[in-house]
């Protein structure tokens, strides 16, 4: 929305006179081959710009995403809302109808209550004189000054994330602007009778999305105006805090054994936050040694998948710890039925049917930290078929798990599925609100396929050796 609304902006600046505010834009929308639409689009997708910026805000709120090192994510979200809620304000004082002049005088009677200006802006509206163009100049101004502002809020906003996933998927950025283009044809943005400053003008049409503040502003005396929104903005930017969370156990921060790392660089190309850097060791090894930035981790646990002699991830849960854990269960487990190896945060409901159709479902944190050794040591183990059942790619809580899942299992990257393992017996699935039918035929799909591949010899105990390869030889000898 963001990139339609500069598009669109960049013709409407070309046409718009501060000298005749109301004419220039009444031509425009007299104009239906360019002008029209191009003006309805922009107001549209200003709209809907405000409306998915709230809606991720929640998003992120209900996820947990608010607080320690997503803490400057938060607070300069809060800000972009909230310079584009101001330059929609702006925008729609540019138009200076009837709602732009009720707008204008909105902003005059919050700004006077202020100790800044020597004359109060109202006494520009009150219609004893023409509106100077100055005013309309320092309008569009603001509004061409405040979207670029946007531009290092949004850089702030992603810059503590690796790789930010800044556009919708193709399909659907093609699909909100053809939608929206196409109401914008049909259904031109309103235009009242240009602004007169001694109508009193308080019956006009509100925008609700951007200016549903308007009433409010209204009736109350500025003072109370000024002291709500700021309650409502201390409150909104506490949030990191309120809802911070001590930093032990789920959410520990990852760590690196010096004495396992071999140097080889995955982990902090997979870490989703950029929180691994590769330092000098300490000690006599030629190799560079993993650190973790504990106030950018987020414990999301990524690294503990990404890591072949599994020396990193947050406490408890490094593909060691996956395995360790997996080996004392499964000493005990019988019979063996396929398994699901899924993700915490997938719907209960999904998991509850994924059991009802005969799956072993265990939860993990996230697919992204399923070490691929637990995958092969389960079948190596008698599990007839493991299944890895994560989110939607964009809804992950950890950002890439199913990618760098996918990436682990079929494509070899770093820390990959073993050769020798029989891809047969192995599969993954995606769990997405909706899409429980097409999860459920997968895996009935995938549990008919298993009688048909034989299964490989069933583990002994010995068989699982962790060994501690990396340590150095006690003869001196570099392993
Ligand atoms: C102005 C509109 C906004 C835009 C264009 C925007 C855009 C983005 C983008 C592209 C990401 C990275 C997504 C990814 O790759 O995973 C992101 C992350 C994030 N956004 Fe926004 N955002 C906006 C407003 C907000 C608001 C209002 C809030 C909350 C009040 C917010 C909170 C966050 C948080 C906490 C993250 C980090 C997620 C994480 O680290 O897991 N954003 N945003
Ligand atoms: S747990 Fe690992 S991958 Fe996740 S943020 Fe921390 S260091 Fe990065
Ligand atoms: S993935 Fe493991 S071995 Fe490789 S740099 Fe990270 S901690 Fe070291």
């Amino acid at each position: 929305m963001l990139l339609v609304l500069l598009v669109t902006g960049l013709y409407l600046v070309l046409v718009y006179r501060v000298g005749d505010p109301a004419g220039s834009v009444a031509r425009m929308a007299a104009d239906p081959w360019l002008g029209s639409w191009n003006r309805s689009l922009h107001r549209y997708a200003s709209d809907l710009f405000v409306l998915a910026a709230v809606f991720h805000g929640f998003r992120m709120f209900a996820q947990r995403r608010s607080w320690g090192a997503r803490s400057l994510a938060w607070v300069s979200g809060v800000s972009l809302v909230g310079v584009g809620l101001v330059c929609a304000w702006t925008g729609f004082v540019m138009v200076w109808d009837g709602f732009g002049l009720r707008l204008a005088r909105a902003g005059g009677r919050l700004l006077d209550a202020l100790p800044i200006l020597s004359e109060p802006v109202s006494r520009i509206f009150a219609g004893d004189a023409p509106i100077a163009s100055a005013f309309f100049f320092v309008n569009l101004f603001l509004h061409i000054l405040l979207p670029l502002s946007m531009g290092v809020g949004l850089w702030l906003h992603v810059s503590r994330l690796a790789r930010p996933v800044l556009l919708p998927p193709r399909r659907v950025t093609w699909a909100l602007i053809a939608g929206l283009t196409l109401t914008a044809i049909v259904l031109p943005a309103p235009l009242g009778p240009a602004a007169d400053p001694l109508i009193l003008a308080t019956d006009t049409t509100l925008n609700l999305v951007t200016s549903w503040w308007v009433p409010l502003v209204e009736r109350l005396p500025p003072g109370v105006s000024w002291a709500a929104s700021l309650a409502v903005l201390a409150l909104v930017l506490a949030i990191p805090r309120l809802t911070r969370q001590p930093r032990e156990g789920v959410h520990a921060p990852s760590h690196v054994d010096p004495q396992l790392c071999t140097g080889c660089n995955q982990c902090p190309q997979d870490c989703p936050w950029d929180a691994i850097t590769m330092v000098p060791r300490t000690d006599d090894r030629p190799t560079l040694v993993a650190l973790v930035d504990a106030s950018r981790c987020v414990s999301c646990g990524i690294c503990a998948g990404s890591c072949p002699p599994m020396g990193v991830g947050p406490p408890g849960r490094t593909g060691r710890d996956q395995l360790t854990r997996l080996w004392e269960g499964e000493t005990t487990a019988t019979p063996r039925r396929p398994a699901v190896l899924c993700c915490g945060q997938a719907p209960a409901a999904h998991r509850d049917a994924l059991a009802a159709h005969g799956a072993d479902v265990r939860l993990v944190p996230c697919v992204g930290n399923v070490h691929s050794s637990v995958v092969e040591l389960l079948l190596r183990s008698g599990v007839p078929g493991v299944m890895v059942a994560g989110c939607p790619p964009r809804d992950c809580v950890g950002r890439e798990g199913p990618k760098w899942l996918h990436a682990r299992m079929y494509l070899d990257r770093e820390a990959e599925l073993q050769a020798r393992v029989d891809r047969r017996r192995v599969g993954t699935i995606t769990l997405a609100p909706g899409a429980l039918p097409e999860a459920l035929a997968a895996w009935d799909a995938f549990v008919a396929a298993l009688p048909a591949v034989e299964r490989a010899g069933a583990l002994r105990p010995d068989d699982m050796i962790l060994e501690a390869e990396c340590l150095p030889d006690p003869a001196g000898v570099q392993p």
